[in-house]
């Protein structure tokens, strides 16, 4: 297993913070084809190859609106998701591929109802309480260019910037 930018597991390349495409709002899908279905299959490999739960497509450099989540033995294919409900607040510990070795507090609704259309364009409503709803929303806000470090305060966000520009050589 490795860390670094290898390309592995579905041949992508999880971008790294603050890699800018990060902040970045994706566009709907639109064509329901082959092409989408194989891009799908690429991310849950990434996704697996890297011992997450989730990734999103803005982290391997695609603006479009797709994600997959893997999680308690559920597989999860997000296209074009979004909320129909939400309720309760959980706080909880969360991390992103984006972010290698960082992890978080994050405040977020306890339970959701999201609707998703899957690679043949069919809508599905999936429910997720707990880390699931975590996964779901963490995926969520990727496709709107946000971050799980958008919701902490100036000072943890400064000091997690810090450790990343260490971690990638990176500079802000
Ligand atoms: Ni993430």
């Amino acid at each position: 297993m490795s860390d670094n930018n290898e390309v592995i597991g579905g041949g992508l390349e999880i971008l790294k913070y603050p890699n800018p495409v990060l902040k970045k709002k994706s566009e709907d899908v639109t064509v329901f084809d082959e092409e989408l279905a194989k891009f799908v299959q690429d991310l849950f490999a990434a996704m697996r190859a890297h011992d997450g739960v989730g990734l999103a497509a803005p982290q391997v450099g695609v603006l479009k609106r797709i994600a997959v989540v893997e999680y308690d033995g559920k597989s999860y294919v997000l296209i074009n998701p979004r909320i129909v409900d939400q309720k309760g607040l959980q706080d909880g510990e969360e991390g992103c591929l984006s972010f290698p070795g960082i992890y978080a507090h994050v405040t977020r609704p306890q339970w959701v109802k999201i609707a998703a259309q899957d690679v043949t364009g069919e809508t599905h409503e999936y429910e997720g309480e707990g880390y699931t709803a975590r996964a779901f929303l963490h995926e969520m806000d990727h496709l709107t260019g946000k971050l799980f470090v958008d919701y902490l305060s100036s000072l943890k966000r400064n000091a997690i910037k810090k450790k990343a520009a260490k971690n990638t050589g990176g500079h802000f």
